[in-house]
């Protein structure tokens, strides 16, 4: 069946802004978004770039906006879309580096602000540290992030304060302050609680919930942040 992909395009160091094409093809039930852009490229116009590595919602390189909502291209089938007209944009709030592709160093600087590894200030025991199986249970869904930036883009206090830490940062910050073997609860609790740019910027506009392709529950552990912030008296 014939689809119309409307595409931006935009190339920073040509064009004096972004504009949509539009490329028609004929896709079928398997095909994903991500190999619709394969068989542009190849196919139809081959300066078309986007960014894809592991076709299996892995590295979370492929996230960019489609039909209207953050998603993965790599998993999401064109027909569940339920379009003949299907707009394409990259992530809203990132800086374009070219069409789809995005600069995400100010979000991996912001992901370094939350102290992303775990803290350890005792000894080291014998062997490894243990966990029990409850503990980990804590805290497993934050470790499916996968940090294609969908909540991040989402995100409209990020929208307008391009300073805030956002979704992912603080999806990581919980990942870690929840595990029961991180000895670095306090200098996490700093790093997030900051009064511009921390959880306190966050309205719980539910966006980034939204947008996770792999629905982790990105307002729960805000919210658990800022009690832990409250808690300790910041
Ligand atoms: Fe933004 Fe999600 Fe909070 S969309 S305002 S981080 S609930
Ligand atoms: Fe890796 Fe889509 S290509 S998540």
């Amino acid at each position: 069946m014939k689809k119309v992909f409307r595409i931006m395009r935009f190339d920073p160091e040509k064009d004096p802004k972004p504009r949509y094409v539009d490329y028609e093809v004929d896709v079928d039930e398997e095909m994903t978004v991500l190999d619709v852009l394969h068989e542009i490229k190849a196919k139809q116009d081959g300066s078309l770039s986007f960014r894809r590595s592991c076709r299996s919602a892995i590295c979370g390189s492929c996230a960019m906006n489609i039909a209207g909502k953050n998603r993965l291209a790599c998993n999401t089938q064109v027909v569940k879309l339920k379009k003949d007209l299907i707009t394409i944009r990259p992530l809203n709030g990132f800086r374009i580096i070219k069409d789809l592709v995005v600069d995400f160093d100010t979000f991996f600087r912001k992901l370094e602000k939350v102290i992303p590894y775990m803290i350890s200030k005792t000894p080291p025991p014998e062997r490894e540290r243990l966990q029990s199986p409850e503990d980990f249970k804590k805290y497993e869904q934050f470790t499916m992030c996968i940090l294609c930036g969908s909540c991040t883009s989402s995100c409209p206090s990020l929208w307008f304060n391009s300073e805030y830490l956002g979704p992912a940062a603080f999806v990581k910050a919980y990942r870690f302050y929840a595990d029961s073997r991180d000895e670095g609860k306090e200098e996490r609790l700093e790093a997030v609680s900051d009064e511009s740019t921390g959880v306190w910027r966050c309205h719980v506009i539910f966006n980034c919930f939204d947008a996770c392709p792999k629905s982790i529950d990105t307002t729960y552990a805000i919210n658990q942040l800022k009690k832990a912030a409250i808690k300790g008296g910041r």
